[in-house]
């Protein structure tokens, strides 16, 4: 990426419900253990939203706090992508009605791509900012997966859980001020879809299909081994098209969908687990929200620091996938 014009990610913000539910509160009202869930996937707990809590109020929140420590107001925002699977209401998208908490007056649209639609909606932002669009666009990621649960299907309902994320991408013009060469924000991204595994992980019902919303549906052993080839392989062709190696990121954000899943991705690749940011047992796989809530969790640890660089990769329904890299921060 040579052009004159660096998109800079400068702002993270998130939001969890504030019903937490462990393993063993699932124990009390279906046929599963803690043990089991713990061993097959990592996750202890996970955050319901209410029967009241929309989606769009978990991204308004998610979105205030990155606009805020972007050190933005909500009337700068030109661009609002939202990622998500769980909308408020078939139409209109739910991006407009963040648009209309936060008072301002950005395009807004949603993206669906299942649990890739916050790399899906980062590479859309930074293509709309580089096509002038605008200059300060809101990537949120907010599912409330807890509402398209089948309880009876235990094989399903015990991964997810519900909750929000944002970023803030700003388009700068940086180049005078850094040494030549040296790339901040988004480096690159690579997305990909395969319908030919459409059925592999889906909802049951759909508007045009049946009128319903349907239940999630998963071939879990199939997901799983796409999950580590295509996660892989699309951080390795991302590294390649920087011209870095894995030596040469600080940190790993997967998507949050199994601990074992994060963990036969970092043998593949030799990553050390010690440069991969997990928040898989306390949140579950909360879809599009998984990687900004992951960012976040470890950016108030005090973990990421400004000008490191990041690996994201996430995989869902589609089946769709991708990663990027960024450099994080602002280098002024
Ligand atoms: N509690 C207790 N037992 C259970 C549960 C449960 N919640 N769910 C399934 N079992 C039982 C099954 O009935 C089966 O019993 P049986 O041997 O008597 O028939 C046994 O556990 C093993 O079931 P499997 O389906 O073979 O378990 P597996 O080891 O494949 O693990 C899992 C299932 C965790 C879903 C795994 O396949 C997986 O993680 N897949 C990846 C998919 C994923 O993470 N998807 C998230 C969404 S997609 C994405 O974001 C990548």
């Amino acid at each position: 990426m040579n052009s004159k014009f660096q998109i800079l990610l400068t702002g993270v913000g998130s939001y969890l419900p504030k019903k937490k539910i462990s393993n063993n509160d699932l124990e009390k009202f279906m046929d599963t253990s803690d043990e089991w869930i713990r061993k097959r996937t990592g996750i202890k707990f996970r955050h319901f939203v209410e029967d009241n809590e929309l989606t769009s109020d978990m991204g308004t929140n998610a979105a205030e706090l990155a606009i805020f420590n972007a050190g933005l107001k909500p009337k700068d925002i030109d661009l609002i992508i939202l990622a998500t699977t769980t909308p408020d209401n078939t139409f209109p998208s739910t991006a407009s009605k963040i648009q209309r908490n936060l008072g301002c007056k950005a395009i807004s649209f949603d993206v669906q791509a299942v649990c890739a639609g916050f790399i899906y909606a980062i590479s859309i932002g930074v293509a709309m900012l580089k096509d002038t669009h605008g200059k300060k666009c809101l990537v949120i990621g907010a599912d409330s997966m807890s509402k398209i649960l089948d309880w009876n299907d235990r094989s399903t309902s015990v991964l997810f859980g519900d909750g929000a994320g944002a970023v803030v991408l700003e388009k700068k013009n940086v180049i005078n001020k850094t040494v030549e060469n040296n790339q901040w924000g988004v480096l690159v991204s690579k997305i990909f879809t395969n319908g030919e595994y459409y059925d592999l992980l889906s909802t049951d019902g759909g508007v045009s299909k049946n009128k319903s919303t349907g239940f999630l549906r998963m071939n879990g052993k199939e997901i799983f081994k796409h999950a580590v080839e295509k996660l892989s392989s699309s951080l390795l062709m991302c590294l390649e098209e920087c011209n870095m190696n894995i030596n040469d990121l600080d940190w790993l954000i997967p998507h949050q969908a199994n601990q074992r899943i994060i963990n036969a991705v970092s043998n593949k690749v030799k990553i050390p687990q010690d440069k991969i940011i997990s928040t898989i047992s306390n949140h579950g796989n909360t879809s599009a929200a998984s990687i900004p809530l992951a960012l976040d969790v470890a950016t108030k640890k005090g973990n990421i620091k400004n000008g490191d660089i990041l690996a994201l990769q996430a995989i869902g329904g589609g089946l769709s996938w991708g990663s990027l890299i960024l450099k994080i921060g602002n280098p002024n």
